[in-house]
């Protein structure tokens, strides 16, 4: 079909999209279809899951074997359990440098991992732990005690009985 200048254009041959407006609308198609597919790809990420903790708080009885001074440790739990003239108290067992579990002894707690000792009061006697262990809190039961990995007390707290 021949167009004769001048003449109106026919509807089966629109006149042709100039180069501007054809890059602006590839331009809007492609912000348009990337922000769709980040909607679409942050639909599936993974969604955040509302998990019930574990109970840090546990009933324990003490054996009526327990010396004074003599650390009781309960199964499964990074506490030590004492009972001396003044009362019970109970100290955690988590080392405070790095985490690992201290061993209870006569002299106090030793660190497997990077050998840091702590006094039977739970005081640093040698590094590299920063800090004394943390003392838990204690509550007086019905001959049982129960004591909360999630509560500290200030070192020296113990629980009459
Ligand atoms: S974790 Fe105990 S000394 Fe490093």
């Amino acid at each position: 079909m021949t167009v004769v200048p001048g003449s109106p254009r026919s509807r089966l041959d629109p006149e042709p999209l100039p180069r501007r407006d054809w890059l602006g609308l590839a331009s809007l198609w492609s912000a348009g279809s990337a922000m769709l597919f980040a909607l679409l790809g942050s639909m599936r990420l993974p969604k955040a899951a509302i998990v019930a903790a574990q109970s840090k708080g546990f009933d324990v009885a003490l054996p009526e074997s327990l010396r004074i001074g003599e650390a009781f440790v309960p199964p499964n739990r990074a506490v030590a359990v004492f009972r001396d003239a003044e009362g019970v108290y109970a100290i955690s067992t988590i080392c405070t440098h790095l985490g690992c579990v201290v061993k209870p002894g006569a002299e106090g707690f030793e660190c497997p991992c990077h050998g840091s000792r702590f006094k039977p009061d739970g005081a640093v006697s040698r590094g590299p732990a920063p800090r004394p262990l943390a003392w838990l809190k204690v509550t007086p039961g019905d001959g049982i005690f129960h004591v909360d990995e999630g509560k500290t007390v200030p070192p020296g707290t113990k629980v009459t009985v």
